[in-house]
């Protein structure tokens, strides 16, 4: 009886589901318009194309190759491209506010894995115990304690390994005041002085110039390679 019941309840359920594709009264033409401006955009949408734009009179085009976005030169510089990432560094001097909030933010997007003590051991990694299995650097270290600042940008730009990337997670200013952290608490266990805290040495931010010598010549000692 049972059976009966469900399968005409079934049945009474695909013919609703069919009736309710009955197109037959359906509008196909827009209702009327009283601001066109507003319906049809006047500016041309991306991924569009746009016929004084010439050739192939695209709207969104692809960087000129070779070519680098402002504001991103020797940023991009990763692990691997050339040692020069390693000389990579910042401009940037932080004072106790900024210092205090990339606390804040260590203990946010790194502390769960590399410990609120900087020791490598936070809950998620948990002395082995945890359930993130990769032990994460323990920045007491002295693996870790003089580790060039550069290096340490392209772990969190780009990850390391097992960690992941936190570039979207954090802008570029966010990840030096993070870095400055780490290495204000090197300093004061053994490792190099720190130098981003106000008032510490100026340097030009582009004193990444050595990063470009080095970067050509590595790309020169690439290219006779080929
Ligand atoms: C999910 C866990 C996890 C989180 C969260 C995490 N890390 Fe790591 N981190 C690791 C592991 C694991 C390693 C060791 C990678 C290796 O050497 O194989 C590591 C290594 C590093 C290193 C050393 C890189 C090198 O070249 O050896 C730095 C620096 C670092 N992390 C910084 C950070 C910072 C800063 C954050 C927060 C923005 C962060 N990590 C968040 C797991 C994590």
């Amino acid at each position: 009886m049972n059976k009966i019941k469900s399968i005409v309840v079934a049945s009474m359920g695909i013919a609703l589901g069919l009736a309710s594709c009955d197109s037959g009264n359906m509008r196909r033409t827009p209702g009327h318009i009283y601001a066109p401006d507003m319906t049809y955009s006047r500016a041309y949408d991306a991924y569009t194309s746009n016929p004084k734009l010439g050739k192939d009179s695209l709207i969104s085009h692809l960087p000129v190759d070779g070519t680098i976005a402002r504001g991103h030169l020797y940023d991009h510089l990763k692990e691997g491209d050339t040692n020069a990432y390693k000389t990579y560094t910042t401009a940037m001097r932080f004072n106790a506010d900024e210092m205090k909030e990339g606390g804040r933010l260590f203990n946010i997007y790194c502390g769960i894995c590399h410990g609120t003590n900087l020791d490598g051991n936070g809950p998620l990694y948990n002395g082995g115990n945890g359930k993130f299995a990769a032990a994460p650097a323990n920045f007491k270290d002295a693996k870790y304690l003089h580790m060039p600042v550069g290096q340490m940008y392209a772990a969190i730009k780009y990850g390391k390994n097992m960690m992941g990337t936190y570039a979207s997670q954090l802008d570029v200013k966010q990840r030096w005041m993070v870095l400055a952290y780490i290495k204000k608490f090197q300093s004061a266990n053994g490792g190099d002085p720190f130098i981003f805290g106000e008032g510490g040495p100026e340097i030009k931010a582009d004193s990444a110039k050595t990063v470009t010598a080095t970067a050509a010549n590595t790309n020169a000692a690439n290219n006779n390679k080929k």
